[in-house]
């Protein structure tokens, strides 16, 4: 594997780690302040987020390369209210198609073609990563200062189930 191509890849592992980590950092605060709904949604969010990195994992075995594990940063967030989280993780999902694209330009760089198909899952996942992000955001926006809006919100994430994600069901 061309060696930037195997770089982005390999630190790509590190950033899906790191917003599995960040987003059980969102779960924790709504968990601490009642909103048991959306601490489930992040938590799932954060298990989706740690398949990610798996996902990377697999393909880079598949592909006769090694996995290098690198030391996680710390998220170290303040939230002032709910809607706090739920921007910052719009931001997030927004730098993270970013990194996508980084390593998609790279292999189309090289003429990987397996690399850039391998990417198109993730390219079409962080659409939906940034349209749901994007969701939350506009519902807290209309909802969320009212405290029924709140508790109807609330239930909305409590309602969501973890699925594998099909690059992993299929191994
Ligand atoms: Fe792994 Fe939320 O993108």
């Amino acid at each position: 594997m061309d060696k930037k191509v195997y770089k982005l890849m390999n630190d790509q592992i590190n950033k899906e780690l790191y917003s599995a980590y960040l987003y059980l950092q969102f779960a924790d605060y709504y968990k601490e302040n009642g909103l048991n709904g959306f601490a489930n949604w992040y938590e799932i969010q954060a298990q989706e987020e740690r398949d990610h990195a798996l996902i990377f994992r697999n393909y880079l075995h598949e592909n006769d390369e090694k996995a290098r594990l690198e030391a996680i940063p710390q998220p170290d967030k303040k939230f002032k209210n709910f809607l706090e989280p739920l921007e910052a993780g719009l931001a997030h999902e927004k730098f993270v198609t970013g990194l996508i694209n980084n390593i998609y330009a790279a292999a189309d760089a090289v003429k990987d073609y397996r690399a850039m198909k391998f990417l198109d899952w993730f390219i079409e996942e962080q659409q939906e990563e940034e349209d749901n992000a994007s969701s939350m955001v506009s519902q807290m926006k209309l909802f969320g200062k009212d405290p029924k809006g709140l508790y109807d919100l609330d239930r909305e994430y409590q309602a969501r189930a973890y699925k594998v994600p099909s690059p992993l069901a299929k191994n």
